[in-house]
């Protein structure tokens, strides 16, 4: 079936791009636009032209799955110029979204009309990209560059309301999109016009060249060094001062520069995996997930407050549940006292906190738990207090509810033998603060139901997460890596780096904190309590828990926090507490290098990763990519900790663990089998994919 169909009604041509499933740009679509364009300009029956589409989706851009690939004729700028210098008018008849390569599809055209649902944007920049079909330089010219600027800065769509406001539609019509754009071909082909985008410069004012230099100097501080911002402003810029020609010279430029950079390539398997971990193996569309109309949630300390709050502003009514009146109380409060917060700042007006607030019902006692749909525990990380949690929730919850733990590392099919129902029983791991975290790790026993897990699946949609399907085992995905640096962080101190040079590597990485500054955030008697339960030691922390410097909340932990400041400074006692742990281990302490530490950190996570693979906790290396960046703010340019293997290469990283098993005894640092098959055959974790 070809992509592209060209019809004559009346004396407009209508041309429809049917590529299912979003009409992505892809060679053929771009061959089937070009041709189309020309017959319509040959046939002289033919008055003006209309670009349509079937499907939800007017056009979602560029085939993103051909970057990197030889490019194929014709190239987007081509068409698009063809569509621009075609005689006769041709206008954009816009449903759903009108995105990246597709906005610059309508903003080549002379006329564009859209439904009320429709979404356009330039979103390139989340692609480490930047729009490369004109879009920096037609966008800026139709509606001027300082609301066009915003919009590729953020690459966050505009709803159809704002462009016609904008400027860039001409109309807005309630429905029959294609009538109404086939009306105003045929006005301008009547009236002789054809608006041409790209030699408009009525909006390049000199207030505007002001206007978008003040936002260009604030985005470069913030830029953080990301190439593709450098590149808008430059391009933007272009637009200013050079004709269109060369402006979409300099743009192209930029474009194919920005696609061969490693951390474009690390944005597009970050967009791609995270397409893939919303499909479940196993549970196809045919398996319903459950009704969700209420819920409840048990325990109002951090977590259950902040889950709390998430089907709050999902608009889903939630119970929360304590033992006590006070706890409850608190628990209420502190989420009050945050969405204060948010109303402080504009975020939200205070009817809508009034209105999520009111969502939220506080009660004692789990019988209140009996009408939900779904309950969400979130108490003590004991065995125990779950367990008669979860018998209790046994005998009150309503048949079918779904009874889903919060835990972090308890093993749920223990938690789901409390109950007659282990089909209804699974894990719901959500990240803090779990109002603002987008990871939800949904734990997947043997024995839980296959539509049990698409509604939780389903509801993390719903909840603006993003879910990963993960398999029960200690620590599921996230925490069972995150543990493996946090010894290789212990043991760094011992051997002779000290908290701020650990912690550094890991910012230069990319990340926001290091791993002693990120302790000293959540406490430092967090890890300390788990130890002990666990019999696990770890000589500098708990050192420092035995002295009381539990962390910021403190005024102390592996640094110093004076008067409540965020930001911790070195501490001297620390330092040479760490010595002197040095000294009495026998260990001669060295420096290490950046990329040592790196090393020593990174490498013992992906060690682990290859491990939680070849156990099937994670189905796909790109699944647990998705789980670090979402969970542990694992820099999405780096593209997630199996992706970073992969470009280092799994043959050194075999090495390096080589190298440190030897020296330390630790058994977990012996390269996993996975990891040591792909290095020999000189493959990557991506080409377990499919
Ligand atoms: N290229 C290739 N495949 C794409 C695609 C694209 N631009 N956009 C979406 N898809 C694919 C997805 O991979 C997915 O495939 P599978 O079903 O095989 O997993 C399928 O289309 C559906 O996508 P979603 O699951 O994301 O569906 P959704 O309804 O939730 O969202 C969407 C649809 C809003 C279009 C979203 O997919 C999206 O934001 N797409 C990317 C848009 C984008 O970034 N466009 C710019 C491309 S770069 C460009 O255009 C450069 C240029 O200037 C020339």
């Amino acid at each position: 079936m070809t992509k592209v169909q060209l019809e004559v009604r009346g004396r407009v041509a209508v041309v429809t791009i049917d590529n299912p499933p979003v009409n992505a740009l892809g060679a053929a679509v771009r061959e089937g636009l070009a041709n189309a364009v020309k017959a319509a300009n040959a046939d002289a029956a033919v008055a003006a032209i209309v670009i349509a589409s079937a499907g939800k989706a007017f056009i979602a851009g560029a085939d993103i799955s051909e970057f990197g690939k030889p490019p194929a004729a014709p190239s987007l700028p081509d068409v698009l110029d063809a569509i621009e210098g075609s005689a006769k008018p041709v206008v954009a008849a816009i449903q759903g979204v009108g995105l990246g390569g597709g906005l610059e599809v309508a903003l080549a055209c002379h006329g564009r009309v859209a439904l009320p649902g429709a979404k356009l944007g330039l979103p390139e920049i989340k692609l480490g990209i930047i729009p490369g079909a004109g879009g920096t330089q037609r966008l800026p010219r139709l509606i001027g560059a300082a609301k066009a600027f915003p919009m590729m800065l953020s690459g966050e769509p505009v709803s159809a309301g704002k462009a016609l406001e904008y400027g860039l539609l001409d109309e807005v019509v309630s429905s029959d999109v294609v009538t109404a754009a086939i009306r105003l071909a045929e006005a301008l082909a009547a009236e002789g016009r054809r608006p041409v985008t790209s030699a408009a410069t009525g909006e390049l004012t000199e207030a505007d060249r002001e206007a978008f230099e003040a936002l260009a100097r604030e985005a470069l501080k913030k830029a953080d060094g990301m190439p593709n911002v450098l590149a808008l402003v430059e391009a933007v810029r272009a637009s200013f001062a050079l004709s269109f020609a060369e402006g979409a010279a300099v743009e192209r430029k930029l474009f194919l520069s920005l696609v061969a950079d490693e951390r474009s390539k690390a944005l597009r398997h970050v967009f791609f995996a995270e397409r893939e971990v919303a499909k479940v193996p196993g549970i196809g569309p045919e398996v319903k997930p459950r009704e969700i109309a209420s819920a409840a949630v048990i325990g109002a300390g951090t977590m259950g407050g902040g889950i709390a709050m998430c089907f709050a502003n999902a608009g889903i009514p939630v119970t929360l549940i304590e033992t006590a009146k006070a706890a409850l109380d608190n628990g209420v409060n502190r989420i009050g006292a945050i969405y204060d917060i948010s109303v402080s700042r504009g975020s939200l007006t205070p009817e809508a906190k009034a209105g999520r607030m009111a969502l939220i019902k506080p009660a004692v006692g789990l019988a209140a738990a009996a009408g939900a749909d779904i309950v969400v525990e979130a108490a003590f990380e004991e065995m125990g207090v779950k367990q008669q949690i979860f018998g209790e929730l046994d005998k009150v919850a309503k048949p079918g509810a779904i009874l889903a733990s919060n835990t972090s590392y308890l093993d749920v099919p223990t938690i789901a033998a409390a109950t007659k129902r282990p089909q209804d029983v699974i894990g719901m791991h959500f990240f803090s603060p779990a109002n603002v975290m987008k990871l939800l790790e949904i734990v997947r026993p043997q024995g839980a139901a296959d539509d049990a897990i698409a509604t939780a699946v389903a509801l993390g949609r719903k909840l603006a997460k993003v879910p990963v399907v993960v398999g029960n085992g200690f620590g599921f995905v996230g925490n069972r890596m995150l543990e493996r640096r946090t010894r290789a962080a212990e043991r760094l101190l011992i051997a002779g780096a000290l908290p701020h040079e650990v912690d550094a590597a890991l910012v230069g990485f990319g990340f926001k904190m290091g791993p002693f500054a990120m302790a000293d955030l959540a406490g430092n008697d967090i890890g300390w309590r788990s130890r002990k339960a666990r019999g696990l030691k770890a000589a500098v922390a708990d050192a420092i828990c035995e002295a009381g410097w539990f962390g910021q909340k403190t005024g102390r932990g592996y640094y110093i926090y004076p008067q409540g400041a965020r930001a911790g400074q070195r501490c001297p006692e620390v330092e040479a507490l760490i010595a002197r742990i040095s000294a009495e281990q026998g260990v001669t302490r060295r420096s290490f290098t950046q990329e040592e530490i790196l090393a020593r950190l990174l490498d013992p996570m992906v060690n682990e990763g290859a491990r939680i693979l070849e156990e099937g906790i994670a189905a796909r290396p790109g699944d647990i990519d998705i789980v670090w960046i979402n969970g542990y703010n694992w820099p999405a340019w780096r593209g997630g900790p199996m992706f970073w293997a992969d470009s280092v290469g799994l043959d050194l990283i075999v090495k390096r663990l080589e190298a440190q098993a030897a020296e330390i005894d630790d058994k977990a640092l012996e390269p996993a089998p996975l990891l040591r098959r792909l290095a020999a055959e000189e493959k990557g974790f991506a080409s377990l994919k499919g």
